[in-house]
């Protein structure tokens, strides 16, 4: 009787009892949807950048950039956007999960580990109810430091001035964390169907 009273009990905890591994397809598929970002993103940037160079592509990364977050986030109905310690745009700016992942990237970053897989994810209790909250870590690549690198073109400068007066997202290296993706599903209760 005890052991069945258990046993029912385990199979009723709530989806922030689950292990990694039943979280694995909700990352699988934030992978997937980050690649599809990072693909669109980065083909567009270059083009930008290869037609009329960094002041062009200001444009592809300040209206693409959260266009295609904003495309991906209805299609699969999570919340997926951009973030970083060091903000260009406020609006980027991380909550404190994210702060404290993102602190995390870096000191993994510090200690060796390759940080074009860095990635986190977990169940997060929200007062909306549990969520899955995953994120990928943004290496800086050459191309990134024509914008976010120490010395940055005075045209280029100037512009980015114009658009982003409380800029902080300067004096990168490559190899440095820029930022992160981060995604955010919601989970259906526990008890239902999925999970
Ligand atoms: C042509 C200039 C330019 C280049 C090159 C560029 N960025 Fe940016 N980046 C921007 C602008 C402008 C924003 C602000 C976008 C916005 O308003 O959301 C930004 C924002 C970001 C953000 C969101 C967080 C924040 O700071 O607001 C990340 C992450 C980021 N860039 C990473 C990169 C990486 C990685 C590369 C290289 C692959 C790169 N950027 C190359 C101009 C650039």
């Amino acid at each position: 009787m005890r052991r069945t009273t258990l046993v029912a009990l385990l199979l009723t905890v709530p989806l922030f009892g689950c292990s990694n591994e039943d979280l694995e397809p909700r990352a699988e598929q934030s992978r997937a949807a980050v690649k599809d970002f990072m693909l669109n993103l980065k083909g567009a940037l270059k083009q930008a950048m290869e037609q009329g160079g960094a002041v062009n592509a200001i444009a592809v990364c300040k209206e693409q950039a959260p266009a295609i977050a904003d495309d991906l986030s209805t299609q699969k109905g999570w919340r997926v956007a951009r973030t970083s310690l060091k903000v260009r745009n406020p609006s980027n700016a991380p909550d404190d999960w994210e702060r404290k992942v993102l602190e995390d990237f870096d000191k993994r970053n510090a200690q060796g580990e390759n940080p074009e897989t860095m990635e986190y994810y977990e169940v997060v209790e929200e007062s909306s109810g549990p969520v899955f909250r995953y994120m990928k870590a943004i290496p800086t690549a050459h191309l990134c430091l024509e914008c976010h690198g120490e010395s940055i073109d005075a045209a280029v400068a100037a512009k980015l001035k114009a658009l982003y007066p409380a800029d902080q997202a300067r004096g990168f290296k490559a190899g440095d964390i820029r930022g992160a993706f981060t995604i955010t599903q919601p989970l259906t209760p526990a008890g239902e169907a999925e999970g």
